[in-house]
């Protein structure tokens, strides 16, 4: 390629430098002013539910969202084991363990079949994590946790609008967390939104969010509980405010670029794209794809050098959570098998995601794909 492309870059095209403006010339720029609740507001619309609680980042967000639904030390929490590492982390943060269950061969999310042998008396929750911006089954999760008393905390950091049977993400649980690092469909540079339709969790958020000041009553300086010092700025929010009222249209060209990914690649044999199963509408956050080398005849590996020799950028997938020597020394159980995670470890990657690529763009990334196959 003439010009370098990234595995992503924000997409700036609305009102962010209008309302930072505006918050740093009226002073509003600490946690407290108007974009921060607009931010909240607007975003929790945006997903279908009553309530958001703007944190600042994706991490903490899955954090207190634990803690607003009483996970703590003694209990499990069942994740996927193919997961960015920050799913796993914020249930170690609450004292509880992760247990892992292996993804699905053709989603990549995790898979279902697999969750309830996984099941003790300490679960207390399952956290499906809606990969590259396509949500899990949502129906047979809420069905294994409704029939084993659970609570089910949809990470979404990587599925801002995605839908499932018409449904948003974030929408079809108790709580969900989002993340808006800069390379999401929807950014902040770095922040976080926890949302919810259940007016007790979303006390608790806010409770906990701002170092356990009571909510209600005069600021008296006694703390009744630990909290955490996870506010979102307002010239964060004032960014995110901005991101939101373009969230549609940059959705629609995320789901664009998939597609002329997935029409170019049609033909080459062994790259495989993430199964979109009927009913399921992703946002395509990142264009990941597996090189099954016996049939394309080189490893990811080799294709992802080539393409950096020909000035596109990619990376590679998560390394599952059973391979992590964090989580081994926390005392996670990280025997057994997880063939799909390390086959996804083995031959993923991502190809150029940001919603601002052009069709000419992605064109040429797949003639070079194509190219090195022969
Ligand atoms: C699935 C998943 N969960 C959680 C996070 C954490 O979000 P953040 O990076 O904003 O802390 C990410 C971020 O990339 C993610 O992909």
């Amino acid at each position: 390629m003439s010009k370098y492309i990234p595995v992503c870059e924000p997409t700036l095209l609305g009102n962010e430098l209008k309302y930072v403006t505006d918050a740093v010339q009226t002073g509003w720029i600490s946690s407290a002013g108007k974009y921060v609740r607009e931010f909240e507001e607007r975003f929790a619309d945006y997903c279908g539910c009553k309530y958001g609680v703007a944190v600042c980042n994706g991490t903490v967000a899955l954090h207190l969202a634990l803690v607003a639904a009483g996970i703590g030390e003694g209990d499990e929490v069942i994740i996927p084991d193919f997961t960015m590492i920050a799913t796993a982390f914020a249930v170690c943060y609450t004292g509880a363990k992760p247990v892992f269950v292996d993804a699905d061969p053709e989603t990549w999310n995790i898979d279902i079949s697999k969750i309830e042998e996984k099941i003790t008396s300490k679960t207390k929750a399952i956290i499906p994590v809606h990969l590259f911006g396509l949500m899990c089954d949502m129906d047979a999760v809420t069905d294994i946790a409704r029939k084993h008393g659970l609570l089910v905390i949809e990470d979404a950091a990587e599925a801002h609008g995605a839908e499932y049977k018409g449904h948003r993400s974030g929408s079809v649980s108790n709580l969900a967390a989002f993340s808006f690092f800069a390379n999401k469909n929807i950014t902040t540079g770095e922040g976080g939104m926890v949302v919810t339709n259940d007016e007790n969790i979303y006390n608790r958020l806010r409770y906990y969010k701002n170092v356990c000041f009571p909510l209600d009553g005069p600021r008296n300086y006694l703390h009744e509980n630990i909290g955490y010092n996870y506010r979102m700025s307002n010239l964060v929010a004032a960014v995110g405010l901005a991101q939101v009222e373009k969230a549609d249209e940059y959705k629609k060209m995320h789901r664009h670029n998939n597609k002329l990914y997935r029409k170019y690649l049609k033909d080459v044999s062994g790259i495989i794209f993430q199964l979109i199963p009927d009913g399921y509408l992703s946002v395509s956050w990142m264009n990941a794809i597996l090189v099954d080398a016996s049939k394309y005849g080189h490893t990811k590996d080799e294709l992802c050098a080539y393409l950096k020799e020909n000035n596109v950028d990619t990376r590679q997938l998560f390394v599952g959570m059973h391979r992590q020597p964090s989580l081994k020394k926390y005392g996670c159980d990280c025997s057994g098998e997880y063939i799909v995670t390390d086959k996804l470890t083995a031959q993923g990657l991502y190809l150029p995601s940001a919603s601002c690529l052009n069709e000419s763009d992605i064109y040429g990334i797949c003639k070079l794909i194509k190219a090195f196959q022969q």
